[in-house]
């Protein structure tokens, strides 16, 4: 039987990569953790593309093809071969962040059509996501804790980082606008970490019992 696909997105410091990481230790063996942009050999080099400060300028369009190049190779080489095998599949960020970022956060509505037209060559793989839970929080609190929690690893911030919370605003609304149409949870990352956990997890259970 075909895993479950599951995709966590929301915007920056709302604490996705750690959700991923949490499900995927719950689920051991029988689940993947994956994400976006990379996750395969290719896509994790088009990954460094796309971070690299010679992007920050680079026209929307021209970031919404580099995300979609390495979708698809992440998604013929690693999501679809997972669910093939009936493992479920936990993906931090997928289509829902190029529609938050580059046409809500960007002001390019007329990428719209682009964006969702990945639909139907991700509905022709089977790899269309089960579910998307977005996590959801103001990004004057989100960022912040994002922004402490990256000083005490020592990562380095990216073009990403730089953006203003207008900006940020208007991909919140992005990814609740996106995952309007498509199956969801919207869960408050706002709330203490091990409550959101719980949240989303009972979500998960849910989504998997009824597939
Ligand atoms: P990460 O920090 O979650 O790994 O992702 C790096 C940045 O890439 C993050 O700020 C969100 C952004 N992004 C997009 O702008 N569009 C996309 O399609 C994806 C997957 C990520």
């Amino acid at each position: 039987m075909r895993g479950t696909f599951i995709v966590i997105d929301g915007g920056d410091g709302t604490g996705t990569t750690s959700m991923t990481a949490y499900l995927a230790s719950v689920f051991g063996d029988c689940a993947i953790r994956t994400r976006e942009p990379g996750g395969s050999p290719l896509a994790e080099k088009i990954r460094a593309v796309i971070l690299d400060p010679l992007a920050k300028h680079a026209d929307s369009r021209v970031m919404v093809g580099l995300f979609a190049a390495a979708r698809l190779d992440h998604v013929l080489n690693v999501i679809r071969p997972a669910l093939d095998k009936g493992l479920h599949v936990f993906c931090d960020r997928f289509d829902s962040s190029t529609y938050a970022y580059q046409v809500r956060g960007a002001k390019r509505h007329d990428l719209a059509h682009e964006v969702h037209g990945q639909r139907e060559w991700l509905l022709d793989l089977r790899a269309m996501p089960d579910h998307y839970i977005i996590l959801d929080g103001d990004p004057r609190v989100c960022l912040m804790r994002a922004k402490k929690r990256a000083e005490k690893a020592g990562e380095v911030p990216n073009h990403f980082d730089e953006q203003t919370f207008e900006y940020h605003d208007a991909v919140r609304k992005g990814f609740k606008d996106f995952v309007m149409t498509r199956p969801h949870t919207i869960v408050n990352a706002e709330e203490p970490e091990d409550i959101v956990r719980a949240k989303v997890l009972a979500v998960v259970q849910k989504v998997i019992a009824q597939w």
